[in-house]
This record gives structure tokens, C-alpha cells and sequence, in this order.
């Protein structure tokens, strides 16, 4: 596979093709996801859960995610590496670009940020010093207690109108890739057309011009509430690496996700 870097995302949207993304948290697995052709890799703070068994992903500080970049940065092949900021780096701009530089010195090409528009700040000294960003909009993690649980984000047209808007902000900002997680498949399509940055969704329908999974729920092993827009791939494969080969698969042919998987 070749070297996939931002260039090769943008190329992707504008031809109208898809990519894969997955979380990798180690040397092993981004190694495994990477020769099944996965296009980018997440070292997300949902390590907090699915390896440290936290019920949300608060308590991931800094030191964790620069842990599981090095690791899975030694794994990562062709794949594109990116990091998340965790709970609490985008207290300052000054924060925000010691920890994302403390992220890019343990291997991260891309540093993912969860935050609306007041993140603009942010997102932009990050870009002018060569960081390239991507910001994660609907269902933020980060601020779960605020948002009373783990639910769709977007559904009235008002609150839909005002995350495109953020998307918006973020992509003036700078930000070179936005994430939207758990919104309906309609403000999936509508975020994705309106911007000419490389769109990721996950549970935001099957028209984001990428798709990411938690590897965990992909491998059917995560403990807990199964969110409605995962699926376990390792029930048809015979092995892991076949299983995210599967996956891989699916997101170019856009047999993933569907309906079932869909707000
Ligand atoms: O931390 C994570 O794994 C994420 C993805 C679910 C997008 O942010
Ligand atoms: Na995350």
C-alpha cells in the first residue's frame, strides 16, 4: 500500500471514494489493521474504555495517548497515524499545542480535537505551526456528562444547522479533516457535501467519504452497551486480520454501514 497522507484523503473525497479508519492502540494490532489496507489509524482516547475498562474517556490524560502513539506508531505501515487531545487539552491554546506537540513527537501525523466553534483558536495556531487537525463534532466523549449520556446529536434542524455551522468555523480555522460522530445519516451527507475537507463519520450514516469503528467493536470483544452503528466483523472472519480486511472492504464498496447501522 502506499504512503497514505492528507493528499490521499482529499484525492479520495474529490474522486468520490471512500476510506477506512479504525482505532489501533499498540505495535500488533496498527500492524494488522495496516496490512488489511486500513487507510488511517486512530490512537483514540477511547483506550480509556476499551483497554483501561473506564466508563468514559476522562480519565486518559496526555501520558497515556503519547504511550499507545509510540506503540502503535512502531505498527503503523502506510497507514495515516492520528492522535486525540485528551479531556481537558483544549483548556488554553497554549495546552492545546504542548500536548499536541508532545503527540506529534510520539509519532502522530494528525491530532484529532473534540470542540465547537470556540475551538477555532486552537485549530488555527495548531495548522500555522504545521499541525494538521482534525476536529470531532456531534457526539463529543469529552463532554458525556453535559450531554446526559451517549446520544444522537443533530436531530432537530436547529442543532443540525449549528454543527454544519461549526464544521464551517473549524474548516476557516484550518482544521484539514472533520469527524462526526453519532448524527443522523441526512447531516452526515449534508456536512460531507457542504465542505471540501475529508469528511469521517461514525454512526453518521454511509455518505462521510470515510468510516471509522473502534478495532474492539470490530473484533466483538468490547464489554457494555453495543452502539447501534458498530458491527462485529469477526463473526464472519477466521482471523483478526481477516476480520479488518472485511471491514476494509466494505467501507470502499459503501456495503458499510447499512440502515441497521444508520440514525
Ligand atoms: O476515541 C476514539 O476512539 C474516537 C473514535 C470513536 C472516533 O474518538
Ligand atoms: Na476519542
Amino acid at each position: 500500500m502506499k504512503t497514505v497522507t492528507l493528499s490521499t484523503l482529499r484525492a479520495l473525497k474529490h474522486s468520490g471514494e471512500t476510506f477506512s479508519c479504525l482505532t489501533a492502540y499498540d505495535a500488533s494490532f496498527a500492524n494488522a489493521a495496516s496490512q488489511a489496507g486500513i487507510d488511517v489509524l486512530l490512537v483514540g482516547d477511547s483506550l480509556g474504555m476499551v483497554l483501561h475498562g473506564h466508563s468514559s474517556t476522562l480519565p486518559v490524560t496526555l501520558d497515556d495517548i503519547c504511550y499507545h502513539t509510540r506503540a502503535a506508531a512502531a505498527g503503523k505501515g502506510a497507514s495515516l497515524l492520528m492522535a486525540d487531545l485528551p479531556f481537558m487539552s483544549n483548556a488554553t491554546v497554549e495546552r492545546t499545542l504542548n500536548d499536541a506537540a508532545a503527540l506529534m513527537r510520539a509519532g502522530a501525523e494528525i491530532i484529532k480535537v473534540e470542540g465547537e466553534a470556540w475551538m477555532a483558536d486552537g485549530v488555527r495556531e495548531l495548522t500555522r505551526r504545521g499541525v494538521p487537525v482534525c476536529a470531532h463534532l456531534g457526539l463529543t466523549p469529552q463532554t458525556v456528562y453535559q450531554l446526559g449520556g451517549y446520544k444522537v446529536q443533530g436531530r432537530d434542524a436547529e442543532q443540525a444547522e449549528r454543527i454544519l455551522a461549526d464544521a464551517r468555523t473549524l474548516v476557516d480555522a484550518g482544521a484539514s479533516v472533520i469527524l462526526l460522530e453519532c448524527v443522523p445519516a441526512s447531516l452526515g451527507r449534508a456536512v460531507t457535501e457542504a465542505l471540501n475537507v475529508p469528511v469521517i463519520g461514525i454512526g453518521a450514516g454511509p455518505d462521510t467519504d470515510g468510516q471509522i469503528l473502534v478495532m474492539h467493536d470490530v473484533l466483538g470483544v468490547s464489554t457494555g452497551h453495543t452502539p447501534r452503528f458498530v458491527k462485529n466483523y469477526m463473526a464472519e472472519a477466521d482471523s483478526i486480520q481477516d476480520a479488518f480486511a472485511r471491514y476494509h472492504q466494505d467501507v470502499k464498496q459503501r456495503a458499510f454501514p447499512t440502515p441497521a447501522h444508520c440514525f
